[in-house]
């Protein structure tokens, strides 16, 4: 078979794009400084070997791992392959800073690391929502199973996390020491070496958060259990168990701590192996029945049957096995076959019993081992089914499987190990090369053959149906009759002789027939020549236990026995499937497994055979990479295009980097990939369109793109900054002026409202005004009232600062016309008048003078209607300006009569109801006669002439001051108004004569005396 390759030029390949076209700018510059920063970065060689100046030369290749080696970079890329080299030393390279480093960075940015195989599978897995899975591959010791715990621990570290899955994330680092307790062992190769096949799946959900796992486990190397090759040890549990187990343990299994005692331990010295057992103890009994299996011995009898030689070996078993010893005994030393339906018990000899009890330690320890996988799984086991038939979870596959192995002598399990990495080897070249060519193919591209080596050829050799050596060797395993590995090897010489991959002594030519003894064939690998001594192949492949002891297993009562050995498989007529079938057919369900992610590679080599820091062996080194097909490897990367890219994918990601394709490019992404990769100025020989994809022929070409990505980045996160800064700033502009011709809109309006109010307030004023003028001589009415109400406003606030200086200054202002009425006449004024008469008559004379200072007087005390309707008739014209009840005291008895007294323009006038009973004219009053003290007395004096006249009267007032004000004024009598203390004369008729007598007293009290006076008591007032 052939590989492809484009059938344009390969040109010089290691040129960079020129990122900027000025035109006159020499190309050169730029050229310069993207070439140093590429230097920059793969300061130590090349970290890319697809970088590398002469890439078919297998001595620069393995120059540049050594120098890369030497300076403790043990990582370089092969395109997206990892080439890993054990350093056998601790490096600083897997803190949680450098994880930090990978975390969701580009391939090219930073320098190659598991970290960045493990985080570029696990962004695919999320962004695509794709199966992933990392196949770690390399031969035993190369750091394989360490590339695994690095990356599962990258995992817990870098993924999202909840509580739940904290449990997970430690299940999957704790199952690890666990299976490499049962499954690991000092081998010549490696001091941990894996003796069993591991296939982990990481699940995780939508998330990204790692939810759960599975593992897979493969054909472990159980006869490592009763044989070790010189130099190896069983595997760990033994010894950690004896080492670190507490006394108390080591008793009640019946051990010793001595490994020294156990015939399956071979006779090493203990390395200081500390680890504390917390396994269950149900499973460390059976980890002990088996050192204990190892020290049954047999001796034979006179028949030559085997008997047990060592009672206290079988008596732990039983106890720890959980089963009776008797029978355990009996099944060691017999063996049952069923035929026809009839039991057939017979005994075994030294040898058979011998290979009947290593049968048991290799099945007891063999199930233990997958019930322990068994028991992980179900711990790591994730419950979906929220929405059932959506899968909720993505997968990451984590393939650590045991390496090419070559020995001095190689076995039945060298030849499945190295069959594992011809399928493996058959599974990459699946992947990459044969389904590269496919889809340039299937893109239409050119393409011209490329030798490459594809070993189906051997696979076909191996696994073949009837033809192959799997088949060959089951059917003598099955045949009856005396099968043995040298007439399977015969077999072998017979089927396959001729195949060019294919060797025994009998084939062989003369010169190569010296290196091969007669019990062995050869196999030309892809990784090169081994060759097996078929001694104990078909034992291996029968892996047979006699029935009678698997029905003892049966019977155990330790749990985990009970569940190893199903009672099923004893009722089962079909045979069971030979170790190499079985081996076979999980190898293939792993191809499907795997066939159905997207992987990523690993290739892990060790420098050195004896596990050496710093010593890098070279012909070790080439041994590698030839059997691990780097060099075609890199061919194949070289002679193909190491990146292509769905056109829509390129275009988006790139777009920015040229204007006719930013910010949309409206046609089709073919057209729109075309302009852009000419105008970043790709040549011709370094890319080729595809039907749907760009293939780009070189990593640094993309290289350069991104980095000029990384740029243009920068410079468009500084333009839409100031964009959004701009667009930002404007519109809180737009917003606020916005704002501001709001406000100012509203003001102006409520400005405009007001003085329309204003004016039409004014006009209404106006109007009012004109009107109150017109009807002004009008009574008032609702056209005038405003106008009045204003005429009086301002003639009393004219009032107010033109007032008079004193009560006598009689220039009063002039009152407007329709104040004049009442001008004249205002109360105000004439009562001011009459209170300073008042005041000048009865100040400091008269006690109750000033009580009635404070009240004012009134206009008349009586109104018109109080006033019998006769009187007035009798008055005729006579105004009455002023009237006032009084008591009259009658002249002779002093008997108090009410009457009215009434003062006209011209007399005091004393009524009595209907009756004026007497009438004295102004001219005839003489004078007025009053008490200094605080009655309401007074006398008014008549002309005696007057025969008319009864005399002079005797009264009595509650206004008694402002009656006599009044009646003084009227009368023009203010001054002879007489203020008398002690008693007061007057007239009676006809000359005779009157004494009021006055006395203060405590209260009122006017009464005739016995003298015949009228006495008055009038109250002493406070104020005196
Ligand atoms: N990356 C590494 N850094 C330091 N030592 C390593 C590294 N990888 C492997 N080793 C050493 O090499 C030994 C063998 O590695 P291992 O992974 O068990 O090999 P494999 O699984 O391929 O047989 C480990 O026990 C360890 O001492
Ligand atoms: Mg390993």
């Amino acid at each position: 078979p052939a590989f492809l390759v484009c059938k344009t030029p390969t040109g010089e390949g290691d040129r960079v794009l020129l990122l900027l076209h000025e035109p006159g700018a020499g190309s050169n510059g730029v050229r310069l400084t993207m070439e140093s920063a590429l230097t920059a970065r793969d300061r130590v060689g090349v970290q890319d070997f697809v970088l590398l100046e002469n890439f078919t030369s297998e001595a620069a290749f393995i120059e540049n791992l050594r120098k890369r080696f030497k300076e403790n970079l043990i990582y370089t890329y092969i395109g997206s392959v990892l080439v890993s080299v054990n350093p056998y030393k601790e490096l600083e390279i897997y803190s949680k800073q450098n994880m930090e480093r990978y975390r969701g960075v580009s391939f090219y940015e930073v320098s190659p690391h598991l970290y960045a195989i493990a985080d570029n599978s696990y962004r695919s897995l999320r962004m695509e929502r794709k199966d992933q899975c990392i196949l770690i591959s390399g031969e035993s010791g190369a750091g394989k199973t360490e590339a695994t715990k690095k990356i599962l621990q990258y995992y817990a570290v870098t993924c999202p996390a909840s509580q739940q899955v904290e449990t997970v994330k430690d299940r999957l680092l704790q199952s690890n020491p666990v299976l490499e307790a049962f499954g690991n062992a000092k081998t010549l190769r490696n001091d941990n070496s894996s003796r069993f096949g591991k296939y982990m799946d990481v699940q995780f959900d939508y998330r990204g958060a790692p939810v759960g796992g599975h593992i897979l486990n493969y054909l472990l190397e159980k006869s490592r259990v009763v044989h070790q090759n010189h130099g190896e040890r069983n595997f760990h549990i033994f010894y950690q168990l004896l080492e670190g187990g507490e006394e108390d343990l080591l008793r009640r299994l019946g051990l010793e701590k001595n490994p020294q005692q156990y015939h399956y331990l071979v006779k090493v010295v203990l390395t200081n192996t500390k680890i504390s057992l917390l396994f269950h103890s149900d499973l460390l009994s059976i980890v002990a029945s088996v050192l204990h299996l190892g020290n049954v011995q047999f001796a034979a009898d006179e028949q030559g049957n085997a008997q047990v030689t060592t009672e206290n070996q079988i008596k732990y078993l039983a106890r720890l096995l959980a089963v009776e010893g008797s029978v355990l005994r009996d099944a060691l030393i017999h063996k049952k076959i069923i035929a026809k339906g009839e039991e057939l018990i017979s005994p075994l000899n030294l040898e058979q019993a011998a290979y009947a009890r290593d049968a048991l330690a290799k099945a007891i320890y063999g199930r233990t081992f997958s019930w322990l996988v068994n028991k992980v799984n179900k711990s790591l086991a994730y419950k979906e089914g929220e929405f059932p038939g959506w899968r909720s979870t993505t997968v990451l596959g984590l393939l650590d499987i045991y390496g090419f192995e070559v020995f001095q002598h190689n076995s039945f399990e060298q030849f499945c190990i190295n069959y594992c990495n011809e399928k493996l080897q058959q599974l990459f070249i699946e992947l990459t090369l044969k389904s590269e060519q496919e889809e340039y193919e299937s893109e239409g591209i050119a393409w011209e053959p490329v030798q490459y080596f594809n070993n189906k050829i051997i696979c076909d050799l191996v696994e073949e149906k009837f033809k192959g050596i799997i088949s060959i060797l089951d059917e003598e395993c099955l045949r009856p009759g005396d099968a043995t590995d040298t007439t399977f090897l015969e077999k072998l010489e017979e089927t396959v002789k001729n195949h060019p991959h294919f060797l025994t002594h009998k084939l062989a030519d003369q010169k190569t027939r010296k290196s091969l003894g007669r019990e062995e064939f050869r196999l030309l690998h892809y990784a090169g020549e081994v060759t097996y001594s078929v001694a104990g192949f078909l034992d291996k492949n029968n892996d047979l236990l006699f029935r009678n002891l698997k029905e003892t297993m049966c019977n155990s009562e330790n749990p985990i026995i009970n569940q190893c050995f199903d009672r099923t498989e004893l009722t089962d007529k079909k045979r069971p499937e030979t170790a190499a079938t079985q081996f076979k057919n999980s190898l293939s369900k792993l191809m499907e497994i795997l066939m159905s992610k997207e992987p990523s590679y690993i290739r892990c080599m060790k420098p050195n055979d004896a596990k050496q820091a710093d010593r890098f062996d070279e012909v070790l080194i080439r041994h590698q990479v030839k059997y691990l097909g780097l060099m075609e490897n890199l061919r194949v990367r070289r002679a193909g295009f190491a990146y292509r890219r769905k056109y829509e994918v390129f275009l988006q990601r790139y777009k920015s980097l040229c204007p006719e394709t930013w910010p949309t490019w409206d046609g089709r992404p073919h057209d729109g990939v075309a302009v852009l990769v000419k105008h970043l100025g790709y040549k011709q020989e370094e890319y080729k369109m595809g039907r749907t994809k760009i293939f780009i022929r070189f990593p640094k070409t993309l290289f350069a793109t991104e980095d000029a990505l990384e740029v243009r980045k920068q410079s468009l996160a500084t333009k839409m900054q100031a964009t959004w800064r701009g667009f930002y700033r404007r519109k809180k502009f737009l917003h606020m002026k916005h704002s501001a011709i709001a406000i100012q809109s509203w003001w102006r309006g409520t400005l405009g409202r007001r003085k329309a109010a204003k004016k039409k307030w004014a006009v209404e004023t106006i109007r009012r005004f004109i009107k109150g003028f017109i009807y002004r001589n009008h009574p008032r009415c609702p056209e005038n009232e405003y106008f009045l109400d204003y005429i009086r406003f301002s003639f009393l606030m004219n009032l107010k600062r033109n007032l008079p200086k004193n009560v006598l200054d009689k220039s009063w202002p002039t009152p407007p016309p329709s104040l004049c009425e009442v001008g004249s006449t205002a109360p105000g004024q004439m009562a001011l008048e009459q209170k300073v008469i008042a005041s000048e008559i009865f100040k400091g004379k008269k006690d109750n003078y000033p009580q009635s200072v404070p009240r004012l007087f009134i206009n008349t005390r009586l109104g018109n209607e109080e006033i019998n309707t006769k009187v007035l008739q009798a008055l005729e014209n006579e105004a009455i300006k002023y009237a006032v009840p009084v008591i009259k005291y009658d002249r002779k008895g002093y008997k108090a009569r009410a009457r009215q007294l009434l003062l006209t323009q011209n007399a005091v006038i004393i009524v009595e109801d209907s009756k004026i009973k007497q009438r004295i004219d102004y001219a005839n009053l003489t004078g007025i006669s009053v008490s200094s003290l605080s009655d309401n007395l007074f006398v008014l004096h008549v002309h005696c002439e007057d025969n008319k006249q009864k005399g002079d009267v005797v009264l009595q007032s509650d206004h008694v001051i402002e009656t006599l004000t009044k009646t003084a004024m009227r009368a023009d009598k203010v001054n002879n108004v007489n203020i008398n203390q002690g008693s007061i004369k007057f007239t009676v008729g006809q000359g005779k004569e009157g004494i009021i007598d006055f006395i203060s007293g405590s209260e009122l009290l006017i009464a005739k005396a016995k003298n015949g006076h009228l006495t008055v008591v009038a109250p002493r007032l406070n104020s005196r």
